[in-house]
């Protein structure tokens, strides 16, 4: 405990925890597919340089903010920016953020806990062609209730970990299910390699390909290094609210770059050699992983299984990331409103519960009700993913840049001055203009503002 607010108890606990939330359906769902579409090699290219700019700054601001506060998102912003108030619509901005996002990452994650029970119960096996999964996927969001049912299932295994607590709940799932996803992701990509003309599938994604690249790719390239970091939504705020005060967090940010990239690399080397192997165009887009893959796991031997350990993967992806969006919402309203964490926690999971069953309906038998022509489960994701987060990173990066004390961030990322932070003028110069300049880009962009 630390004035009085639980900590994480080691310092792989609290790499854990953020890779946890940093590794989710963005990696794995979305990254593979992205990349696929951008030239392969060529936007790994400039995702990793995306991820060194832009990413690893703003992470390491956001650990900065978090820890020195010791407070949830919006009390962060509060107690460092003191008497200008102002500051604190960032956090106020990162809680809606988070709140929109579990919406509809509630919805998804649904999903994927409907594949891995059917892959398991072996209902799933019979599909084993594209047409006939995508028909049963449509026929499955069209139903009434059964997505509801999973969507609601997976709130409540969120809800479960919350309240059992920062230490026993966040951090041993955390400490349980990232060495779990990390073995799993391992056997499913040697086993995808060694398919026939797996290397095939090996060559398309790491093969560069720059006739794919726009100017597009490189803002598309920003927002998945965003997304994927999970940062400005006050995840990573809040977790490091509860590092221990000799966590380093230069290396802890390190780390959960390095462990986040590794895995969106991961799951290429997984979702490509099969595809390829099976004979089928790889842009697939979207849908790659829930029409594309079941059915290439059905033409294989032991295909129920291979589906299923894929299945157990996404599963773990999204819980790890939920927990992480949820903590946001639970720290909030327990310090800022002084509820009991438990019935934080309770506000929290019947919010976003209530929020998701409309997503997941929207994409079903409410399909023809739209807001500005979009389904709902599409507005929250436009809403989040093209304004509120590059807005949040926006001002989190001035906040930190301009804002906060030099001293006081210096003396927070060097542990009082035991540690060496030789890059420190470059993240100060990158956090003062580079990157609000490139989130600056990325809002007008994406919002239409502007276009390249
Ligand atoms: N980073 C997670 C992913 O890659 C998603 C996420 C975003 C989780 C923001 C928490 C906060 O899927």
């Amino acid at each position: 405990m630390k004035n009085g607010r639980a900590t994480f108890g080691s310092r792989l606990s609290a790499i854990l925890v953020a890779a946890g939330s940093a590794v989710g359906l963005g990696n794995i769902w979305r990254f593979p597919y992205v990349a696929g579409e951008n030239g392969g090699g060529a936007f790994l290219l400039i995702y990793i340089g995306c991820i060194l700019l832009l990413g690893l700054p703003v992470l390491l601001a956001e650990f900065a903010i978090g820890r020195n506060s010791r407070r949830n998102s919006v009390g962060a912003y509060k107690s460092i920016a003191e008497k200008s108030k102002g500051w604190s619509i960032i956090g106020y901005n990162s809680v809606a953020a988070s709140f929109l996002i579990l919406g509809f990452y509630f919805v998804v994650s649904g999903w994927t806990l409907e594949y891995f029970i059917t892959s398991v119960t072996g209902d799933i096996a019979e599909y084993t062609s594209s047409t006939i999964n995508a028909e049963r996927f449509d026929a499955f969001m069209l139903h009434p209730v059964r997505p509801i049912i999973y969507t609601l299932i997976f709130v409540l295994l969120t809800h479960t970990v919350i309240v059992m607590g920062v230490q026993k709940g966040i951090e041993r799932s955390a400490k349980m299910l990232m060495p779990l996803l990390f073995i799993i992701l391992i056997v499913l990509s040697i086993r995808s390699i060694t398919l026939p003309d797996g290397i095939e599938g090996l060559k398309f994604f790491f093969r560069p390909d720059f006739s794919k690249v726009t100017a597009g790719t490189f803002l598309d390239a920003l927002g998945q290094a965003f997304f994927s970091l999970s940062i400005s939504l006050g995840c990573m705020i809040t977790y490091a609210s509860y590092f221990k005060d000799d966590t380093d967090l230069r290396t802890t940010a390190l780390n959960v770059t390095l462990l986040d990239s590794v895995v969106a690399v991961l799951a290429g080397t997984v979702i490509f050699p099969a595809v390829f192997s099976a004979g089928i165009a790889p842009a697939a887009g979207p849908s790659l992983v829930f029409i594309t893959l079941p059915s290439i796991f059905n033409t294989m031997s032991l295909g129920a299984v291979w589906s299923a350990i894929f299945f157990l993967l996404l599963v773990l992806a999204a819980l790890t990331s939920t927990i992480s969006l949820h903590e946001v919402l639970t720290a909030y309203v327990h310090e800022e409103w002084h509820l009991s964490r438990k019935n934080a926690a309770r506000a929290a999971t019947l919010a976003t519960a209530l929020l998701a069953c409309v997503a997941s309906l929207s994409l079903g038998i409410w399909r023809e009700y739209t807001i500005c022509g979009s389904t709902l489960f599409d507005a929250l994701d436009l809403l989040t993913a093209n304004i509120m987060l590059p807005l949040g990173g926006l001002f989190t990066s001035l906040f930190v840049g301009w804002k906060m004390n030099g001293t006081v961030l210096h003396d927070e990322i060097t542990n009082r001055g035991k540690l060496k932070f030789g890059m420190y003028r470059a993240f100060v110069i990158l956090l003062r203009y580079v990157c609000p300049l490139l989130l600056l880009m990325i809002f007008l962009y994406n919002s239409g503002l502007f276009s390249l």
